[in-house]
């Protein structure tokens, strides 16, 4: 009778075990992605509660399409060449690098608004293939430089040009969308400015952060650039995080303006000392101010790392200031083509978590969105012309630096609070631990976009989903024979 029981019960835990290890074998079977994939076929579909559109204005009309200008004189005409080189850091450091004209940064694009910009892109010997994307330029979709989803890698021997017009002004940098976890980091990136016909400036610099090989750099300098800059200029410093984590960086010696996020001017900006400012990776940061007689600083918080103005080698001061700058109340409200209390026609979710899971098989704890691992995430399905709203919830012990591409969004509340200063529109949008923001955006721009984490260790691991117009889709395709791999 005893031994009985037992056996029953030991054949019941065997079958429980069993069908465990069934469900997990199915789970990992499931994960894998096939070697070829269109993004429009994964994912589920989420209307974000409006209407399902029958295939929208665009049903069935290929994103290829949505080019720049394909006539017409560019005012503006680059060619970058896309190679490996040995970058040499300030102090002599030497960094086996990947670089556009075999300098990394790569060459600062400066162009005027309302250029017609083409840049032709060469792929000297960059063995995986690159592409460009304007980050935080809303070009058109097939412009977008976005491997497997706008355009082909372009591989070593191939040459791609991009023309678009430069209608917005600000800060921007342009970086490969080819396996860009790795040539992102290995110095595939460069700075795009978009001047305004009148500035009121004297001297207007761009300084790109960038870690090499673990060691921290403004403009490839890895220690302090002095410069003797004569009292009275008037100074803009376009501060460029193309990291994948945040970087504080640190103006000592004078109050300073902030005047621009992520591109976009901030109205009624006021002067401010003894604030760090913390620039989301991937985004932007433009300040100001009048040099005075006396030395400043504008460095890298916690590293040697900057530009010195007028301080003939007298070292900076060592205490750095005691308060962060937030976005979210500086400046002053002014008008915006909509706010929180308007009607939405779309809402949707993006809620980050970390599980465990599988990731193409690859067995471990995975970033989710809104509960399902990579590509198990959604897709925003908008139609051209729709206000939409956004909810991004971080439920992980990470920072997550959100970046929609072809849009920009307007910053509505963080954490319940609405945003109190300027109109605060954004590119890349530091979602901090358990944060939760509300953002908006028009769906003014048609094609197929990526939304994901510009941390882009964390977008390679499934941080990446769509935003689709309805009915658009994408001859691309990832992997197979052009070996698209765009994160
Ligand atoms: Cu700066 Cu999807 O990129
Ligand atoms: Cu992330």
């Amino acid at each position: 009778m005893r031994t009985h029981l037992l056996r029953v019960l030991g054949s019941a835990l065997a079958l429980v075990v069993l069908i465990a290890l069934g469900w997990v074998a199915w789970l990992w079977y499931e994960s894998r992605l096939p070697d070829t994939y269109n993004v429009m076929d994964y994912g589920s579909h989420d209307q974000g509660g409006g209407p399902v559109p029958a295939g929208g204005h665009h049903a069935g009309v290929s994103i290829a399409g949505l080019r720049g200008p394909g006539v017409g004189t560019a005012d503006a005409k680059f060619t970058l060449t896309a190679k490996t080189a040995t970058v040499q850091l300030a102090s002599g450091r030497s960094v086996d690098a990947l670089t556009f004209d075999g300098r990394s940064p790569g060459p600062e694009l400066r162009v005027r608004q309302g250029d017609l910009v083409e840049v032709t892109l060469v792929n000297g010997d960059v063995p995986q293939g690159v592409t460009i994307h304007w980050h935080g330029v809303d070009v058109p979709n097939a412009e977008d430089g976005v491997a497997g989803v706008t355009q082909n890698a372009v591989l070593p021997g191939q040459r791609y040009r991009y023309r678009f017009q430069a209608e917005q002004v600000g800060t921007f940098w342009y970086h490969s969308h080819q396996v860009s976890s790795k040539e992102v980091r290995r110095g595939l990136f460069g700075t795009l400015v978009i001047e305004s016909a009148k500035s009121s400036f004297d001297m207007d610099l761009a300084l790109a952060a960038h870690t090499f090989d673990g060691v921290a750099t403004l403009n490839a300098n890895d220690g302090f650039q002095s410069r003797a800059v004569p009292p009275g200029t008037r100074l803009r410093l376009r501060l460029v995080n193309t990291d994948g984590t945040p970087r504080r960086f640190v103006v000592q010696g004078t109050r300073f303006l902030v005047l621009a996020i992520d591109g976009t001017n901030l109205n009624a900006p006021s002067p401010i000392e003894n604030e760090s400012l913390e620039i989301a990776g991937g985004g932007r940061m433009d300040i100001a101010f009048t040099v005075p007689r006396t030395p400043v600083w504008i460095s890298l918080a916690e590293d040697d790392v900057g530009l010195a103005v007028n301080a003939g080698g007298a070292p900076r001061p060592a205490a750095e200031p005691a308060l962060e700058f937030d976005p979210a109340s500086y400046g002053k409200p002014t008008g915006t083509p909509f706010d929180a209390s308007s009607r939405f026609d779309r809402r949707f979710e993006l809620t980050i978590g970390r599980w465990p899971g599988f990731l193409d098989g690859r067995p471990g704890l995975q970033w989710t969105i809104n509960g399902g691992v990579f590509p198990h995430v959604p897709v925003f399905v908008v139609e051209e012309g729709d206000l939409v709203h956004v909810t991004i919830t971080n439920d992980t012990k990470a920072i997550h630096p959100m970046h929609l591409h072809g849009h920009h969004v307007l910053v509505l509340s963080r954490d319940g609070v609405p945003v109190s200063g300027s109109p605060w529109w954004a590119d890349t949008l530091n979602v901090a631990a358990g944060e939760r923001y509300e953002v908006a955006f028009r769906a003014d721009n048609p094609g197929i976009w990526m939304d994901h984490c510009h941390n882009l260790r964390h977008a390679a691991d499934g941080l990446t989903m769509h935003l689709m117009y309805a009915g658009m889709t994408t001859p691309f395709e990832i992997g197979g024979t052009t070996h698209n791999a765009p994160e």
